[in-house]
């Protein structure tokens, strides 16, 4: 059975961290075994570092501050994901913005809370409950050096019902992403082959 190893990058409170683990890691599908090779934090304080440590895993916090600029940072990501043996890496709430020092050396994956290519950045979900649209979703791409610009992978939408809260909106996208995001993840690596 072949091994597939992961990276996730994390920032806050890590629910799709979370889910990532729970329906991924350690689990075999039809063509492989995926395994969370690494998780990575750039926030000291994050509650993804907890339920990361909850399926044994202890991240690594690389804290952006620390760093003399965006560069030197993704140079130390990039070293850590290497270093992890991770083919692909996701992106599940990472809230920073990375350079060609990481795109152009890492494959990686990223979670949006929009239907992309609309309401980008990072006051997605707000944009997107206030706009006129009567419909909303969410989004997987591949990241590139264009922000929530790469290649869209797969969406989810649904209908905004008349007098929804935000909260409500908010739930709506979160319960959405949970579901798509291991799917993805699990579609793309378990394939009798890739393309390059
Ligand atoms: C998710 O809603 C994700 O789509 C968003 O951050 C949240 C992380 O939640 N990402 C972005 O906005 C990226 N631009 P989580 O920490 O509970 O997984």
């Amino acid at each position: 059975m072949v091994i597939k190893k992961i990276a996730i990058l994390f920032s806050g409170t890590g629910s799709n961290l979370e889910k990532l683990l729970a329906d991924l890691h350690h689990k075999t599908f039809q063509h492989c075994r995926i395994e969370v090779a690494t998780t990575i934090c750039n926030r000291p304080d994050a509650q993804g570092i907890e339920k990361s440590r909850r399926y044994g895993i202890e991240p690594l916090i690389l804290d952006h501050t620390q760093y003399a600029n965006r560069e030197a940072f993704d140079e130390a990501l990039v070293h850590a994901i290497r270093a992890s043996g991770a083919e692909l890496t996701v992106l599940a709430g990472f809230m920073r913005l990375l350079t060609p020092v990481f795109t152009q050396n890492i494959k990686a994956l990223n979670l949006h809370p929009s239907l992309l290519p609309l309401f980008k950045g990072g006051n997605a979900i707000k944009e997107s409950f206030d706009s006129p649209m009567k419909v909303a979703g969410i989004s997987v791409h591949y990241v590139n050096e264009e922000l929530d610009g790469g290649e869209i992978i797969a969406q989810r939408c649904f209908e905004k019902t008349e007098g929804m809260s935000f909260e409500a909106f908010e739930a709506k996208i979160h319960a959405l992403e949970h579901e798509l995001l291991p799917l993805t993840v699990k579609n793309l690596l378990d394939r009798t082959y890739h393309e390059s």
